[in-house]
């Protein structure tokens, strides 16, 4: 049952968490599940999410960063999500093309037609079925988001969360924006409470926007 699912949402909105619970939720439903992210998703990908994400490249134009990412982008749909689709799978994208009007359209104020375009370009049209904006204040966010910075090992994929405060509340208008002008797509969730209670609403808010079949295992919209 091909169904393509994307999350959005600020830095440290949680929407990694969120795709994660869902991905178990649908698993045991009986489904199979292609979870994925952008940048990246593919080992090609992942090396251009690394340009991308490093705070040192900050000397790194707008037109460039946009560039990259349809780039990734590109090799991200050809080699996992529309063979994914194709499968039958059902893939859950932590991030992909309202991310780049959000970020480098709102946030890095880039022409919004241009990227349309791109992203079309990058895409070759495919869209998702259902967006999941996680809303929450920007403060919020990126408090948390620097405290899981400052408490990994691995590379410290900075270069946004060390954006000022108004990128970001740009950023946040830009994905309400989206969500107010493509109602039919997205669902809007508050990220602001605890993981608990953001699931219980994006459970039973998502569940409507299902396909039959996988909302019947959904339980109509039940949490557990
Ligand atoms: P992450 O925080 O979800 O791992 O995403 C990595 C960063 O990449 C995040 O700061 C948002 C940024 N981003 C863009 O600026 N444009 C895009 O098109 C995508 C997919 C991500």
């Amino acid at each position: 049952m091909a169904f393509f699912i994307t999350f959005e949402g600020v830095e440290g909105c949680g929407k990694t968490t969120q795709l994660k619970r869902l991905k178990e939720r649908i698993e045991e439903a009986g489904e199979r599940v292609t979870a994925t992210r952008e940048p990246g998703g593919s080992p090609v990908a992942d090396k251009i999410r690394a340009i991308l994400l490093d705070a040192e490249n900050r000397d790194m134009v707008p037109l460039a960063e946009l560039l990259l990412y349809a780039a990734a982008r590109a090799q991200h749909v050809q080699e996992v999500i529309a063979p994914a689709l194709e499968r039958g799978d059902i893939v859950l994208c932590d991030r992909f093309t309202d991310a780049t009007m959000a970020y480098q359209g709102y946030g890095r104020e880039l022409n919004l037609e241009t990227i349309g375009q791109l992203n079309e370009l990058a895409t070759g049209g495919l869209q998702p079925q259902l967006t999941v904006l996680i809303d929450c204040p920007v403060e919020v966010g990126l408090t948390r988001a620097l405290a899981r910075i400052e408490s990994t090992t691995g590379a410290r994929e900075e270069r946004f969360e060390l954006e000022s405060v108004r990128f970001h509340e740009r950023v946040r208008d830009g994905y309400l924006r989206l969500a107010a002008t493509y109602p039919d797509r997205f669902v809007v969730v508050d990220g602001s409470g605890s993981v608990e209670q953001t699931e219980v609403v994006l459970v039973s808010a998502i569940a409507s926007r299902l396909p039959d079949k996988l909302r019947a295992a959904f339980g109509g919209g039940r949490v557990r």
